[in-house]
C-alpha cells in the first residue's frame, strides 16, 4: 500500500513540485497516485493529467503518456508543458509549438513566444529533422553567422524560429502574428525584394549577408534576380538557400498561380518554375557551386566555388525548358540533386561554409 504524504489543501504548485520530486526519486507509483488524486481534487485538470503523463513517460509507456498529454490539452488548449512533452517524444510535432508561439506573439507575450520558437528549433535539431529551417540553422551555427536575410517570409513560420544575431525579413505582405517588433535582432521590411535591394540595400552594405533564404515570388525570373542581388552582398563563405526547387506536379510548376489553380492536377501546392534558377545558374556560372537537396520541396544551395557536375545545357536552352523537359531530363542532372546525407557529410571547409 502506498502512503501518500501530501496535504491536498496546499496549492497545486506544491503538489506538482512534490510529484516531480517523487519522479526524480523514481517513486513512480507514488507519483502516479499523487497526480491521480490531484486530478480528482483540484479544479484545473490539465496539470494533473500532465503529471500522470510524465509518470507514464518515465515508465516508458509512451502511448499512455501521449494520450494523457493530449487529454491535458483537451482540458486546457494553451497548456504549454503538454505541447513541449509531445514535441520531445515526437519531434515532428514541433509545428504545434510554433503555432503556440504565434498565439503568444499575437497576445504580445514576446518572451514566451521567443522561448517557444527557440524550443521548437532545439527539438528539430535534436530529433534530428531535416527541413529548410534546420538546414538554415545548422549553417548559421556552423559559420557562427551574424546576418541572416529571408526573402518571402509570410507568417514567419521559418523566420521566427531561426536563431541569429541579426535577422532581416523582406515581404510586401507580412502575415506575422502580432506586431513587427524590432526585438531579438529582427528587422522587417514590408516591400518586395526588388524594392529592398533598390532602396534599402545600404542597411546590409556594411554587414553583408552570411546566410540568405530565398522564398519570395515563385517564378524563375524573380528567384534568379533574388539570387543575383543576394550574391552582391554575400560575405566570403556565405550561403544562399532557395526553397521550392522541386515542383511536385505540372500545376505546381506553372509560373502563373492563377493558371495553376485552373489545372485539374492542382492540389494547393505551388512552387512555380523556381527549379529553372538552379538549372540556369548551373549553365551560366562556372564560379558557383549549386546543388539541390531532395527535401522540403527542394532546397537549393548556392555557394561560391567551382561548378560541379555540369548538365551540359546552355542558359538559352534552360530558359526554354518546360516542366516536361524537367521530368524527362531529370532533377538529378539538371539540379545536381543530392540526398540529405550529402549535406550532412559535407566537408564544411570544402563546401565554403567555414
Ligand atoms: C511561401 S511564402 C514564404 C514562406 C516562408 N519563407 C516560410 O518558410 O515560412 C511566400 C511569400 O513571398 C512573398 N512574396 C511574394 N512576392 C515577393 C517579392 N517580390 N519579394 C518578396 N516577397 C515576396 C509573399 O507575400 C509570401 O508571403
Amino acid at each position: 500500500m502506498l502512503g501518500l504524504r501530501f496535504d491536498f489543501r496546499q496549492p497545486y504548485t506544491a503538489c506538482e513540485a512534490f510529484g516531480k520530486e517523487l519522479i526524480a526519486q523514481k517513486k513512480l507509483d507514488e507519483a502516479l497516485l499523487l497526480f491521480e488524486t490531484a486530478r480528482d481534487v483540484y479544479p484545473a485538470k490539465a496539470p494533473a493529467l500532465y503529471g500522470m503523463g510524465l509518470v507514464y513517460f518515465h515508465k516508458n509507456k509512451t502511448a499512455k503518456a501521449i494520450a494523457l498529454f493530449e487529454a491535458a490539452l483537451k482540458k486546457s488548449r494553451g497548456y504549454l508543458p503538454a505541447y513541449k512533452m509531445l514535441a520531445k517524444i515526437d519531434g515532428e510535432r514541433f509545428n504545434r509549438i510554433v503555432a503556440q508561439a504565434g498565439i503568444r506573439r499575437n497576445l504580445g507575450q514576446m518572451e514566451a513566444a521567443r522561448e517557444l520558437y527557440e524550443f521548437a528549433m532545439d527539438i528539430q535539431l535534436e530529433t534530428p529533422i531535416f527541413n529548410r529551417t534546420t538546414t538554415i540553422q545548422r549553417l548559421i551555427n556552423a559559420k557562427k553567422a551574424k546576418t541572416y536575410l529571408e526573402i518571402g517570409v509570410l507568417n514567419g513560420f521559418n523566420f521566427l524560429q531561426i536563431q541569429a544575431p541579426r535577422k532581416i525579413a523582406i515581404d510586401p505582405l507580412f502575415k506575422i502574428p502580432g506586431k513587427l517588433y524590432r526585438e531579438n535582432g529582427h528587422e522587417f521590411y514590408e516591400v518586395t525584394s526588388d524594392s529592398f535591394f533598390e532602396n534599402d540595400a545600404n542597411k546590409i552594405e556594411k554587414s553583408g549577408i552570411d546566410i540568405a533564404f530565398i522564398d519570395g515570388m515563385h517564378t524563375f525570373e524573380q528567384s534568379y534576380l533574388d539570387v543575383v542581388n543576394c550574391l552582391k552582398y554575400l560575405n566570403p563563405g556565405g550561403v544562399i538557400l532557395m526553397h521550392d526547387c522541386c515542383p511536385t506536379s505540372a500545376s505546381a510548376a506553372n509560373p502563373n498561380r492563377e493558371e495553376a489553380r485552373k489545372m485539374p492536377c492542382y492540389n494547393g501546392w505551388w512552387m512555380g518554375d523556381v527549379w529553372k534558377t538552379p538549372a540556369y545558374i548551373r549553365a551560366n556560372r562556372e564560379d558557383l557551386d549549386v546543388f539541390v537537396i531532395d527535401r522540403d520541396f527542394g532546397l537549393g544551395v548556392v555557394t561560391r566555388g567551382k561548378r560541379k557536375n555540369p548538365h551540359g545545357y546552355s542558359p538559352e536552352e534552360v530558359e526554354k525548358m518546360t516542366y516536361d523537359d524537367y521530368i524527362s531530363i531529370g532533377r538529378e542532372k539538371l539540379l545536381n540533386l543530392k540526398q540529405p546525407g550529402y549535406f550532412n557529410q559535407l566537408d564544411l571547409e570544402k563546401f565554403g561554409v567555414v
